[in-house]
């Protein structure tokens, strides 16, 4: 059981949990009636990107006394050590520099491998979008699979998705990560060997499901009519480990290298980002990074009270440490947006879901609330109804557009007032007064409303953030991932954890591969009786 939030000595905690207790009085309505100017006061913008915190659960003094904590745990020279290179990654004795990757300017550590990695990207790019990439049998490609997982999925798939049609070229880009085949199956089924490429991407080239992707793949390329050496012209790989690949069989011309100062969750403004560039072209991933640099800048640079991921970041601790809200919901109101929840989850959870410290003392304080969420108005129709009159205390966070960019239409005005329209009904709730009243205009008789009403009422109270984008295009799309790559890095400061490494994820992979060998008739040895009994139906109902 956690308890009282202190991360550190620094007095700025216990007068933090001194404050809670005070802000169980707050009532968002009366903030509101109260401070007038609460709108003007408690929003910010950079990067095209405006913050929208008013209707927090925060007065002036909360975030006064956040802004001290962040100072507390030295976040300035922590950013500065993000962006000049420091081992921020202990564990792994690693720098975590994503940040040079959208800004190659002068003095950017490692400058001189990331713009020549970036020629070839370009390169690479242009040749496929115009159909200049001849396969094995001569035929131009025409489409294009990404096999990656994590890392080396979510971001691409995600910024893919939003910039479809942003410029498209010749060839159709799509995205396998899953080790169930039917994942694979379902994508090959509209292609055609000849014309098929794949990029095989894996930071480490041993993960699992890409490798067995990757196998399928080859397999499924060597269908193809022609020499088995030609198969090697529709395989590409990004990766840290060029010997692995070498020795899967892709041509060293054919391996766009990765660096261990690049994680993977923080991996698309590198070649990861291969299947953007041919999707969406040099430009608008120049864009992409562009929007990125400019959040940097502005992490870097501004006033902690009007810096975006750090008041972001600073409110997330408010309500998971002194709220215990263990969960936060991210609802984008941009159907471009819906890989974007499915993104956060790995880059908020693998980054932050750690019990023990860069110190290596163990934490006694919660980390990382659960992100989930999916895109909107779609999750007004299933998952509102809890947010607005369940008994769980879940902060929202809504992101939209003012102008929606392509794709969006005159309805535009419909979304942006759905998305304005829950927040405000988190905020004000609805009274039992208020719903009696409105069944007696409907014509209920008085017993009818009285024993209707309690049911209609809605607590309110229930904070959101508001995370408005200017238009939804490459650049700001570009400063909205940095503005959560930042949050996640200063939240990462505050609870001392090491947001760039991920053992959690290990033992997991250790016990698959035995019990796979179990599975496929060895020995199944010491395992414990409940993994032995569906070990032992699998073998029975396929005769081992
Ligand atoms: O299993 C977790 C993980 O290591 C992620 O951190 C990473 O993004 C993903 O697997 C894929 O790893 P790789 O790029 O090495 O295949």
């Amino acid at each position: 059981m956690p308890g009282p939030f202190k991360p550190n000595d620094a007095p700025v905690w216990p007068l933090l949990a001194k404050h809670r207790r005070a802000a169980q009085r707050f009532s968002l309505p009366r903030l509101f009636e109260q401070e007038p100017d609460r709108f003007e006061r408690m929003h910010c913008s950079a990067a095209g990107l405006t913050l929208d915190y008013s209707r927090s659960l925060a007065t002036a003094e909360t975030v006064s006394l956040l802004l001290q904590a962040a100072e507390a745990v030295q976040l300035r020279d922590r950013i500065e050590a993000l962006f000049g290179g420091g081992e921020v990654n202990p564990t792994e004795g690693r720098a975590a520099l994503h940040t040079s990757l959208r800004d190659a300017g002068a003095g950017t550590p490692h400058r001189g491998e990331i713009e020549e990695v970036q020629r070839r990207i370009a390169s690479f790019a242009v040749t496929l979008r115009a159909g200049g990439w001849i396969g094995a049998t001569g035929r131009p490609v025409t489409d294009l699979v990404n096999l990656g997982i994590g890392g080396s999925d979510l971001g691409p798939r995600m910024v893919t998705a939003a910039l479809h049609g942003d410029d498209p070229g010749r060839v159709r880009c799509h995205f396998v990560s899953n080790i169930d085949g039917a994942d694979l199956a379902q994508v090959l089924a509209g292609l055609a060997p000849e014309t098929t490429l794949f990029i095989i991407s894996s930071k480490s080239f041993s993960t699992l499901e890409t490798l067995q992707n990757a196998a399928a793949a080859r397999q499924w390329l060597s269908g193809m009519a022609g020499r088995e050496e030609d198969y090697a012209r529709h395989l590409v790989a990004v990766t840290a480990n060029p010997g692995r690949a070498t020795e899967f069989g892709i041509p060293e011309d054919n391996i766009f290298p990765l660096w261990d100062w690049v994680g993977g969750r923080y991996s698309l403004w590198s070649a990861v980002g291969l299947p953007i560039v041919v999707a969406a072209g040099v430009d608008n991933f120049n864009e992409l990074r562009a929007g990125a640099a400019a959040m940097d800048e502005h992490f870097r640079q501004a006033p902690f009270g009007e810096n975006l991921p750090v008041l972001l970041g600073m409110l997330g601790i408010w309500y998971l440490n002194y709220w215990n809200a263990t969960s936060y919901a991210v609802l984008p109101y941009l159907q471009r947006l819906r890989l974007f929840p499915d993104f956060l989850q790995q880059l908020e959870m693998e980054s932050n879901g750690k019990s023990m410290r860069t110190d290596s003392r163990a934490v006694d304080y919660d980390t990382a609330p659960v992100v989930w969420g999916s895109v909107e108005t779609n999750g007004q129709h299933s998952f509102h109804q809890l947010l607005h009159q369940g008994t769980r205390f879940v902060p929202v966070e809504f992101i939209a557009a003012l102008e929606p960019g392509r794709g969006g239409d005159e309805r535009h005005p419909w979304v942006l007032a759905s998305c304005l329209g829950q927040a405000r009904a988190l905020m004000t709730g609805k009274t039992r007064e208020e719903a009696r009243e409105e069944l007696l205009k409907e014509g209920k008789p008085e017993d009818e409303a009285d024993r209707l009403a309690p049911h209609k009422a809605m607590p309110g109270n229930r904070p959101s953030n508001l995370i408005l984008l200017e238009r939804l295009d490459p650049r700001h799309l570009g400063a909205l991932i940095a503005l959560y790559e930042h949050k996640v890095y200063v939240q990462s400061v505050v609870w001392h954890t090491n947001a760039f490494d991920q053992y959690g994820v290990e033992l997991g992979k250790v016990l698959g591969k035995r019990i796979h060998g179990a599975l496929t008739g060895g020995d199944a040895g010491d395992l414990d009786p409940a993994t032995r009994g569906v070990i032992d139906l699998y073998k029975k109902k396929y005769g081992k």
